[in-house]
């Protein structure tokens, strides 16, 4: 990362804006909540709603939220304001930031919890503690972890405060590099657990049940939930990827990048998807046993697997550090702000990291407080948040405004993203909450 101004640095290749951008979006949500959630929704048909979202939800926002912040130049709430008021519109849509920056909050206050379990197993893993075991005793193993309130608190003040520490810094030089190496070898570590799958899992049956579509399956909530997950798998509606695209270099073409990140994003999604359906079945568990999935088929697969120890151990830590690439990421957008309202770097950090501290001891006593801040944010503020994104920028910036800075496409593919923007986006988020309002009330 070089500095292009004084006041506003620019990534120092399109390359670190890509595995940034990667790394902010793969996360638990690709490793640990898609699976479940793709569990307890039925497989096939939420999937398959689920790529839809990306598709015509996702990627058309990611495209208008990145350019915001490469215009703007600035954080979320800025960069907002900055533009609102070039195209002589209202300064409230700056709430757009400010909302933003609280979801960013919300989500880390549970976000940091789950990194702690997953560091949690590997210390596990490293001590061989689950080695050895019958399946039935390594699964419940997880349910020990969720009664140990104690345990919980020292992973998760563990994970706040490398978080914080490594925001603290200054996020940029260090993060870029991280990412470069780590991202490839998280990878490497989900083909091995597919090839694992593949020789000792229930393959095709883990197959069928994510890709065969059973329509009847889905409902209003299933659906609120698809296009939750579509939005915070890639880190959208809520200023992370503004702010990144802040740091994005000029002659970076926005739609190449965002496509590349959202392919990366799903492919891994996926494939995390592939590798664990066959080991579910297998160990004959539920593939809806929600948020302890992951942590319990995953520690199955390696105790009985040749050099279990090591790979459980290598698996946790790259789940751990996906999560930290994201955790920054969650905070940043946040930091940035109070940075431009005059507020030490160091300040903001340790201010944002105790709020977050505090939220996640919440999560950890209640469980009710853990999965409201999950379904306030996820399936309300990120969705919300695009929404307000796209009317933004279909419907206020203007069209030569918005085609000066998306470059290296056509026009007529251009005119497309633009159309999509402007009516299927937003319908197609309105739909999906007015299909779930009218579930909640029976209709
Ligand atoms: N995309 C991250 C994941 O899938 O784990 C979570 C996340 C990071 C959501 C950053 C939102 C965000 F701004």
């Amino acid at each position: 990362m070089s500095d292009s101004t004084a006041s506003h640095p620019i990534w120092s290749n399109r390359l670190t804006y890509i595995l940034a951008t990667t790394g902010a979006a793969v996360g638990l949500g690709n490793i640990w909540k898609f699976p479940y959630i793709a569990g307890e929704n039925g497989g096939g048909a939420f999937v398959l709603m689920y790529l839809l979202c990306i598709l015509l939800l996702g990627i058309p926002i990611m495209v208008a939220e990145v350019m915001l912040g490469r215009k703007g130049r600035a954080n979320p709430v800025h960069a907002m304001l900055t533009q609102a008021r070039s195209a002589g519109v209202s300064k409230g849509w700056s709430l757009i930031g400010i909302m933003g920056v609280a979801a960013g909050i919300m989500i880390l206050m549970y976000y940091s919890v789950v990194a702690g379990w997953s560091l949690e197993y590997v210390f596990q893993s490293a001590t061989s503690s689950y080695i050895g075991k019958s399946p039935t005793d390594v699964a419940a193993g997880f349910g020990v972890l969720a009664q140990d309130t104690t345990r919980q608190l020292i992973w998760h003040s563990a994970f706040i405060s490398v978080t914080a520490f490594i925001v603290g810094l200054g996020v940029t030089r260090g993060i870029g590099n991280a990412v470069n190496i780590l991202m490839p070898m998280l990878f490497m570590l989900l083909l091995l657990l597919l090839w694992y799958a593949y020789n000792n899992g229930e393959f095709m049956r883990g197959l069928t049940f994510m890709f065969s579509a059973d329509f009847s399956k889905l409902t209003g909530a299933s659906l609120l939930t698809a296009m939750g997950h579509a939005f915070f798998t890639l880190s959208l509606g809520m200023g992370t990827v503004m702010v990144y695209g802040s740091y994005m270099p000029e002659s970076q073409s926005i739609p190449s990048a965002s496509v590349t990140v959202a392919f990366l994003d799903t492919l891994i999604a996926l494939v995390a998807g592939m590798a664990i359906f066959p080991l579910v079945f297998a160990s004959g568990l539920e593939p809806g046993s929600g948020p302890g999935l992951l942590f319990e088929t995953l520690p199955i697969a390696f105790s009985d697997m040749w050099g279990g120890a090591f790979f459980g151990t290598g698996f946790f830590v790259l789940v751990s550090i996906a999560a930290l690439s994201s955790s920054i990421s969650l905070i940043e957008p946040g930091i940035a702000w109070l940075e431009k309202l005059g507020i030490t770097r160091i300040k903001a950090t340790v201010g944002l990291a105790l709020l977050c501290w505090i939220g996640g001891v919440a999560s950890i006593y209640s469980a009710d407080v853990f999965s409201t801040l999950d379904y306030l944010t996820a399936n309300i503020m990120l969705p919300l948040g695009g929404l307000l994104i796209a009317l933004f920028v279909g419907w206020r910036l203007g069209y030569t405004r918005v085609r000066k800075e998306i470059t290296g496409v056509s026009n007529g593919l251009f005119n497309i993203w633009f159309v999509v923007l402007r009516f299927i986006t937003p319908i197609g988020v309105i739909v999906v909450f007015y299909e779930s309002i009218k579930g909640l009330f029976g209709a």
